[in-house]
């Protein structure tokens, strides 16, 4: 397990609650800790991924009557962690010292969390999520070989559009941007309208001026909402820290209009993520220099400068140097 003082402590998004069935197990990676997870009704048990006899997975096992059986010995466990039966002595008491490593784990925006250590701070607040004007779109998860902060702050900025994602997000001829505001504060960072031309911001063919404001909730989940005149598009975007060099993005994006459908929403964001990919994995160094020296800004990054101190400041190690 990489142990990071601010990770370790974090809640991290690791499945989709919809995909965890009731009598299933599933395997995941979190922060290089392998990791079981199961169900009993909303009760959702996240244990490290091993069996106190002989380190077996249980994610092999078989979940039955409340119980997650060991694949190897039988060795029954009860939804504490706590196992309850040896098969080969059906009439010994099990120590209490076979346990399984349990783990904090919570449903939430339809994803289940898992938090490491002592939860430092609640799952971040989705703005969008409880109002209903605005519809939301599951999105990915999408794979990056690459490491979270730099997946991140890619998220984060707004000078790649015309370049990455031309004709879709910008237009190289029409790159500049507004000397914007940036605030960093105790619960995390907040640059304020960001204004960038787009080609078609609203669907009407014309190009036309938006205004984006990014909030960076914890080290690895972020979000924005841009507006143009009319509609509102906004992300609630999180990653997974798998292992240094490699991520899982979770997203949502919230519209409060209707003329595009949950697909043509998922297969947009499908394209301008597989835009990203290769960029981002292509970084070097691979983890995000936390030294302002280490790299070049300019005005337009003051974002991406903001990120880079605040996590610093909080102490991060992972994916960092
Ligand atoms: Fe799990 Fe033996 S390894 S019961
Ligand atoms: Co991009």
């Amino acid at each position: 397990m990489l142990n990071d003082p601010v990770l370790t402590h974090d809640w991290h998004v690791v499945a989709l609650a919809s995909e965890l069935q009731e009598g299933k197990t599933m395997a995941v990676r979190l922060l290089e800790e392998d990791l079981v997870l199961w169900r009993v009704g909303e009760k959702i048990c996240a244990w490290q991924d091993l069996c106190i006899h002989r380190g077996t997975r249980l994610s092999l096992g078989k979940v039955e009557n409340e119980t997650l059986a060991c694949p190897y010995h039988g060795w029954v466990y009860n939804r504490d962690g706590q196992c309850v039966r040896y098969p080969a002595h059906p009439s010994q008491q099990p120590s209490e010292r076979a346990r399984a490593k349990v783990y904090r784990a919570r449903e939430k925006y339809g994803w289940i969390w898992v938090c490491l250590g002592e939860p430092a701070n609640d799952i971040p607040l989705f703005p969008q999520w409880d109002d209903s004007s605005y519809r939301k779109v599951h999105c990915g998860p999408y794979t990056y070989r690459a490491s979270a902060p730099r997946a991140i702050e890619n998220f984060l900025d707004i000078t790649h559009f015309p370049f990455v994602h031309q004709a879709y997000l910008g237009d190289p001829e029409h790159a500049e941007v507004n000397d914007y505001a940036v605030e960093t504060h105790e619960n995390g960072i907040t640059a304020s309208n960001i204004t960038v031309w787009q080609p078609d911001p609203d669907g009407s063919g014309q190009g036309a001026n938006v205004s984006y404001t990014y909030r960076v909730y914890r080290p690895l989940t972020a979000g924005f909402v841009k507006s143009s005149a009319g509609p509102h598009f906004a992300m609630f975007f999180t990653i997974t820290p798998v292992a240094l060099d490699l991520s899982r993005v979770w997203a949502y994006v919230a519209v409060d209009y209707n003329n595009l459908t949950d697909t043509e929403i998922r297969e947009y964001q499908n394209l301008i993520t597989l835009q990203d990919v290769p960029i981002v994995e292509s970084q070097r160094p691979e983890l995000l220099p936390l030294d302002l020296q280490a790299e070049l800004h300019l005005r337009s990054d003051r974002t991406a400068i903001a990120y880079r101190k605040w996590l610093k400041q909080l102490g991060l190690s992972f994916g960092t140097a």
